[in-house]
């Protein structure tokens, strides 16, 4: 069952009904000012810090949980209604929402009478712009009365939902014009206001939640839109709000629009107050004026298209198969920009108030973004490396206003040094750009403690190298990739963090993912030190992962698969030894995307028990038979009912791991078998199932252990978004950037007949025509009508346009 569908011409997905299963939202805003919104209208917005500038108030575990938002009560001759349907829920007799690129539509209609609001944060501007389109189609004059309302949060969403007894007597607000500004702390330390205006002349305002609720009333029937009447409040204190009565009238067949703009706007200290006590508002009133008729909105919106046909101009693909296309032009490359901008902080499963930026999250979503913003991936890559500390370990997380390491979590995860390698690795392969190399990056922020940026990578590696344990695999530390898996913790204290404590010193748990993952990242090593002009390094990261794979064969090899890790007590994890968790499937994945087992035929029977062990209808499991009970000695991981997240949850990001390691073996049905059961168009058609948007990936699937297996949860801020754009880019349609050349060697299903790709990279197009004959046969490839020797293409010089035909 669906719940809408996808417009591929608009980029957008048209949501037909308010009643989705659960909140479906889109994001605002590509540069500093952000907005969450669901297909309701609820959610939040806030200036580069969810959780320290938050304008808007969101209330977490509320109910219904689509809450707060920007809402529009229409007063339509008495009767009350939202052209969003929430709040008041009043029946609609058209509802349209349409999610687009950094945009949302949100259309309702009841007895003749439309209203369209479109939501949008214009380039370059710190503000949401609301546009509310009002359409008689009845034949009678229609007086309508419009109220719009939004809700302030008192800067700090995390103090503002657990300090009352200080925050209730805070609040303050200015009211100028049509324009209600909220400067609570504004008359001490804070040099910024958030303020909500509108382009037309009010009838009235309100700014004091009470005044405008009434007593004992929630958001579906506050007493001012029922009443017809604002009441002019003032807020001192308690629950500063804004909200503008705008009385519209429409003759038959007439339309007519008002602009509503909720902005931030920041001062320099000495220009702070207009009058003695009286915020100065002269930012606040440009903004307005930029957004002072619907043109304008028009204007912005044309901006943001033109923006987002730029970026996702980089790669666009045609094929027979419209779902691939979708996911491939438009909606993998959105979210993997979506995990740029804010990583993993704010979404209705990141609640915006708790971790920083992920220092191995950032790494792996700079993999789906590079090729579309390389300048601030480059930047990124320095904001990274510069939290790393001086024996190549890293902070775990670090924070995005002050880009500095994260003291509360601290480091420890022994996978995160070796992720920037791949980062690096994917930056330089795109751009070409070496130069990043000689950068002078510090560690731990330390301006007097610096090297290279190649110098910081060769420390990543050698951490691993340093950090070795009794087979000679990886210490684990608090946890690799899975930060589930706690091998050192044993915690027996309830609510104790299972990722910051440590209870035994962690010299013997070994994990065979970081092996994998070592020899993996050792192939960018080695690039990225020939770059770099390290002969030395380039030998020495090749034999270093000669050394790793020879590990994983002797001690990581369990017979039909690779293990998953050595405990503590040198007890094997993943192993048919174990009663349940057998079988895991991170190390199969990386050790195979890695090469490890392609030759003496390890790798085939790796992959070959994922499938009978892994493989269920809704996506590969992580592992086998799920855990029952808990374990001190493995963690978390064991703390899930089974099925559920780590505890063998269908996890997205797994997933196009093993669809890269089928390829490596060539086995395009299977890889594509795998990346469709995941991808979210094609499992929109059983939204009622997935539960969660159609158009982005989720972290996890409830795996077949759970009751609610196939049910979706934690969308959009996840690393699936870039490792299944590398799946389906770079190996199923086998388009990649490699040091000499562009890479054309697909791996295709038989049904993907016919493929075109335009590729954009390092200045030059690429056009790509892929004619898949399924005779299983090598490709052959042609440049520009010349067969190649192989399925490397040579960089052309920018601007030059190369024609490829690659016959599979
Ligand atoms: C959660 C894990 C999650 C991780 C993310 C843990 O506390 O329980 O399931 O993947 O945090 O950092
Ligand atoms: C989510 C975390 O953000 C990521 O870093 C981790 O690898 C996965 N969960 C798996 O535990």
């Amino acid at each position: 069952m669906r719940f809408g569908h996808f417009d591929d011409a608009a980029r957008e997905y048209v949501i037909s009904t308010p009643e989705t299963p659960h909140p479906w939202i889109n994001y605002l805003g590509a540069e500093e000012f952000f907005g969450l919104i669901s297909h309701t209208g609820g959610g939040y917005c806030f200036h580069r810090d969810a959780r320290l500038r938050r304008l808007t108030r969101y209330r977490y575990n509320g109910l219904p949980t689509d809450g707060g938002g920007r809402c529009f009560y229409l007063n339509d001759g008495g009767e009350v209604w939202c052209p969003t349907w929430a709040p008041v829920r009043a029946p609609l007799d058209r509802y349209e929402c349409r999610h687009g690129l950094g945009y949302t539509m949100i259309a309702g209609e009841r007895d003749g009478l439309t209203a369209e609001i479109l939501y949008l944060v214009p380039l370059g501007t710190n503000a949401e712009v609301h546009r509310l389109r009002l359409r008689n189609r009845s034949g009678r004059r229609r007086e309508v009365q419009v109220f719009s309302l939004i809700e302030f949060c008192l800067w700090d969403a995390l103090d503002d939902q657990t300090n009352y007894q200080r925050n209730l007597s805070l609040g303050e607000v200015e009211v100028a014009g049509s324009t209600v500004y909220h400067v609570t702390e504004y008359r001490e330390r804070r040099n910024h206001y958030a303020f909500y205006g509108v382009n037309a002349p009010p009838a009235g305002y309100d700014t004091d939640r009470d005044a405008f609720f009434g007593p004992g009333r929630g958001w579906d029937h506050p007493e001012v839109p029922f009443a017809g009447a604002a009441r002019n409040s003032r807020a001192s204190g308690w629950a500063p709000i804004a909200s503008h009565q705008v009385e519209v009238s429409l003759a038959p067949g007439q339309e007519t629009d008002l602009v509503f703009v909720l902005g931030y706007a920041e001062n320099p200290p000495e220009e702070k107050w207009e009058a003695p006590g009286v915020a100065n508002k002269a930012p606040a009133r440009a903004l307005l004026a930029r957004f002072a008729d619907s043109a304008a909105v028009d204007e912005a919106r044309a901006g943001l298209k033109a923006y987002w046909e730029g970026l996702l101009g980089t790669c666009r693909m045609r094929s027979n198969d419209p779902r691939v296309d979708r996911m491939v032009n438009t909606w993998n490359p959105y979210q993997c920009m979506v995990t740029f901008n804010l990583s993993r902080s704010a979404s209705y499963f990141e609640s915006g108030i708790g971790r920083g930026m992920g220092f191995r999250d950032s790494c792996q979503d700079l993999l789906g973004f590079v090729h579309l913003v390389p300048k601030r991936a480059r930047e990124r890559i320095l904001d990274i490396a510069a939290t790393q500390f001086p024996d190549g370990s890293a902070y775990h997380q670090y924070q995005p206003l002050t880009k500095r390491g994260n003291h509360d979590v601290g480091s420890g995860f022994n996978d995160d040094p070796l992720w920037l390698i791949t980062a690096a690795g994917a930056y330089v392969r795109e751009t070409g750009d070496h130069s990043i190399l000689e950068e002078t990056v510090p560690f731990d922020n330390d301006p007097n403690d610096t090297a290279t940026l190649f110098e910081h990578l060769r420390r990543s590696f050698h951490f691993t190298l340093e950090n070795l344990g009794p087979h000679g695999l990886p210490l684990i530390g608090r946890a690799d990739w899975n930060d589930c898996l706690n091998l050192n913790c044993f915690s027996t204290t309830p609510g104790e963090s299972f990722q910051t404590t440590q209870n035994r010193a962690g010299r013997t748990a070994e994990s065979v993912f970081i092996a994998g993952l070592f020899v993996h990242a050792a192939a960018d090593y080695t690039g990225l030190a020939r770059a770099a002009g390290k002969p030395e390094e380039v030998e020495l990261g090749a034999s270093a992962a000669a050394r790793m794979a020879a590990a994983v064969a002797d001690h990581g090899w369990d017979g039909e698969w690779f293990l998953r890790a050595y405990d503590y007590f040198g007890d094997k994890v993943g192993s048919r030894e174990c009663a349940q968790g057998q079988v895991f499937i991170e190390p199969q994945g990386m050790c195979v995307m890695a090469g490890i087992g392609l030759a003496d035929g390890r790798a085939a029977r790796a992959l070959d028990t994922v499938r009978a062990r892994l493989d269920t209808p809704h996506g590969l499991v992580l592992h086998q038979p799920a855990y029952t009970r808990y374990h001190p000695e493995l963690g978390e991981i064991t703390s899930y009912p089974p099925g559920y997240k780590e505890n063998a949850g269908v996890f997205c990001h797994t997933n196009p791991w093993v669809v890269i390691a089928e390829t490596r073996l060539g086995r395009g049905e299977r890889a594509f078998e795998y990346w469709s059961k995941i991808a979210p168009a094609f499992r929109e058609e059983f939204s009622e199932v997935h539960r969660l948007e159609p158009y982005v990936y989720a972290q996890m699937i409830a795996g077949r252990d759970a009751p609610r297996y196939g049910e979706a949860k934690n969308s959009w801020l996840t690393g699936s978004a870039a490792w299944n754009l590398v799946a389906i880019n770079q190996h199923i349609l086998g388009i990649r950037p490699e040091w000499e050349g562009l890479r054309v060697a697909p791996c295709l299903p038989a049904h993907l007949a016919e493929v075109e790709v335009e590729r954009r990279c390092r200045g030059a197009a690429y056009r790509i025509d892929i004619v898949n004959c399924g005779t299983g046969a090598a490709p052959q490839v042609t440049v520009d009508g010349h067969l190649l020797e192989g399925t490397l293409v040579p960089y052309a010089a920018p601007g030059a346009v190369v024609a490829v035909r690659v016959e599979v």
